[in-house]
């Protein structure tokens, strides 16, 4: 992930990247990898895309403990063409999409505390490595990450990061994909977390809406808990289709004129898969 106005902590080199260190992770550390680990395999099949399960296998990411990034990047290179590398935390928005561009895949190299199994506010290696690289085996997913990482260096010369950050949230964090046996998980937020890997899919609380480029560039998202809204694409190729293939720049202009959507809202022009309850973010707002 990517944040605005940082600057690089001491040891860091100029692309922000820093040596994972394996060796340096304690046996507590691959326990707690193991027990996330565990906790998510069991939760999954059956909810996530089958691709996200065959990541897994392809990478040999059953493998217990925190996996070494070297020898991930090999597999994944004579696969895809892409790379795991890591870094201190959040980088700024134009590393962060030139690394993207390049199809190298930043992570972070720390892993959560006991009392963190189900809230972190940065992005550690589990969720980091667990919940994005296994599509990275994947090679229309593959393409589609780096033509974002390009697609993130065009957006920052027209001033529109904001909206195209919206598309990576909507998409790579918390997308659903519809197949011919219901609606599946596969962006990385909710792969990685036990809570929303139940309740993106099973919950009556949030809207289910059919991914429309434009509308989900004008709507915002919630950082503070589980998305009201989930945006559901067809297929990997329609994604890629709809992104790589469009110019966003008379988008973006468009944009530019059209007020934000709320977290909630349902439009009239929405493909509704499921009229979401709002139970959740009501009570939560009620505490
Ligand atoms: N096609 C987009 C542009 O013209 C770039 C992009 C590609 C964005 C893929 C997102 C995903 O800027
Ligand atoms: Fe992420």
């Amino acid at each position: 992930m990517a944040q605005t106005d940082i600057i690089a902590p001491q040891g860091t080199a100029a692309d922000w990247t820093i040596a994972q260190d394996w060796a340096s992770y304690t046996t507590q550390d691959h326990a707690m990898w193991d027990r996330l680990f565990a906790r998510q395999t069991q939760m999954l099949p059956g909810r996530a895309v089958p691709e996200f399960l065959e990541g897994l296998d392809i990478l040999r990411m059953t493998k217990p403990g925190i996996p070494d990034f070297a020898e991930l990047s090999d597999r994944l290179m004579q696969r895809t063409g892409w790379q795991v590398i890591a870094v201190p935390g959040l980088v700024p928005d134009k590393v962060f999409f030139d690394h993207l561009a390049n199809r190298r895949f930043v992570a972070g190299r720390f892993i959560r505390q006991p009392d963190q199994m189900d809230y972190l506010q940065e992005p550690d290696v589990f969720h980091d490595v667990f919940g994005h690289v296994p599509l990275l085996a994947n090679p229309v997913f593959a393409d589609y990450m780096q033509a974002y990482g390009q697609g993130g260096l065009r957006a920052d010369a027209l001033g529109s990061i904001e909206q195209l950050a919206r598309l990576y949230w909507y998409t790579v964090e918390f997308g659903l994909i519809r197949q011919d046996d219901g609606l599946k998980l596969y962006g990385a937020g909710i792969v990685s977390s036990h809570g929303e890997s139940e309740f993106a899919l099973d919950d009556p609380s949030p809207n289910r809406l059919g991914f429309d480029l434009q509308r989900l560039m004008r709507t915002r998202y919630r950082i503070d808990d589980y998305q009201q809204s989930y945006f559901v694409i067809d297929s990997f190729e329609q994604l890629l289709r709809m992104t790589a293939e469009t110019d966003f720049a008379p988008l973006y202009a468009q944009l530019e004129g059209l007020p934000d959507i709320e977290t909630d809202t349902i439009l009239p022009t929405d493909r509704v898969f499921h009229r979401g309850t709002q139970d959740h973010a009501t009570r939560k707002k009620e505490e």
